[in-house]
């Protein structure tokens, strides 16, 4: 009997317009769209093996093996995966990050976007970029949008079929980056998984919810303007959203630390001081500052000279999740 197996890699993202609470969590279809760049340099390499002599599935990430809550969630994805393909073999998933963990990069949107697209080449099927967006969203939502490439926007859909991402445009189009403010290390105290859970206990999420097509309007429209006043505006107005929700939902989210707050003071007071840098944060401490890539140098050695900054990845602008 063979052993069929294929690799893929992806990049994780970073959010511009916030994807932040279900309207059925099950199959993560989320209440808004949502709108991020993939971060070029940083990737998740994963290797699915379905192997008829296994008895279960495994999972090791960055050489430990891992068991619980993490494998249940990729046998989900392999189970849908074995379910298409006809086929019953059990799989090995072989997968590294090239990127610190607790460096406040949600690796689970690189981590599903390429176990879709390595578990579906594996069993045979070749599945269209929608399919691979829709099956990764399945195993976190924001993977969803890990599979296209440059920018992209996450549709909310009517239902699991058209509930996918799809690129606005390719990482060419607009040099970008993406410093990231590292001010905690620790592994975050709520994850994302119950954190959209408590969305709707916030009085605001209904207002955040409400506005949302416009910033993604305005969103889109700025990326393809590559107008940054346009863009910084949106995406701080929309983590400043996401955030107030956390913070009055029940039980209340407080992710960041005083860091967070030194590092925002900064990019506002260096942006009035003619800098374009623009802050989003995701759900963590740590500060994704977004800048014009000729600018990136200036702005890591700024940031790292800020009390409490640990450290500083920074990230340009990605392409696709693809086979290798
Ligand atoms: O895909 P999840 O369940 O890890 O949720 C991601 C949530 C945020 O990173 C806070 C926002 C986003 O749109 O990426």
């Amino acid at each position: 009997m063979k052993t069929l197996s294929a690799t893929a890699l992806a990049h994780p993202n970073i959010a511009f317009i916030k994807y932040w609470g279900n309207r059925d969590s099950a199959l993560r279809l989320p209440v808004n769209g949502s709108i991020s760049m993939n971060l070029e340099g940083l990737f998740t390499r994963t290797t699915v093996s379905f192997q008829p002599s296994l008895g279960l599935d495994e999972l090791i990430i960055n050489g430990h093996e891992v068991m619980g809550k993490g494998l249940t969630r990729v046998s989900a994805i392999l189970e849908l995966v074995r379910q298409a393909a006809g086929m019953e073999s059990k799989a090995e998933v072989v997968s590294d990050n090239n990127f610190p963990t607790g460096a406040g990069i949600a690796s689970s949107a690189a981590a599903f976007a390429a176990l879709a697209l390595a578990a579906t080449r594996a069993a045979g099927l070749e599945w269209s970029e929608s399919q691979i967006s829709r099956l990764a969203r399945l195993g976190s939502g924001s993977a969803s949008r890990s599979v296209p490439s440059g920018f992209v926007e996450w549709k909310m859909g009517t239902g699991d079929d058209d509930s996918i991402a799809v690129s606005i445009t390719p990482p060419d189009h607009w040099a970008l980056a993406d410093c990231v403010a590292v001010v905690a290390s620790g592994p975050k105290s709520t994850g994302s998984t119950e954190g959209h859970a408590l969305a709707p206990t916030s009085p605001l999420q209904a207002a955040r919810v409400a506005d949302a097509p416009r910033r993604l309007d305005v969103c889109r429209k700025a990326i393809l303007a590559r107008d940054f006043e346009a863009l910084s505006a949106m995406i701080e107005l929309d983590s400043d959203l996401m955030h107030a929700v956390m913070m009055t939902s029940h039980p209340a989210l407080f992710y960041w630390q005083p860091a967070t707050l030194t590092v925002t003071q900064a990019v506002r007071e260096w942006r009035k001081g003619g800098l374009e840098v623009a802050y989003t944060i995701d759900a963590g401490a740590n500060v994704h500052v977004i800048c014009q890539q000729a600018a990136a140098g200036q702005v890591t050695e700024l940031l790292a000279a800020l009390p409490g900054v640990l450290s500083v990845l920074t990230a340009t602008v990605g392409g696709p999740a693809r086979l290798i």
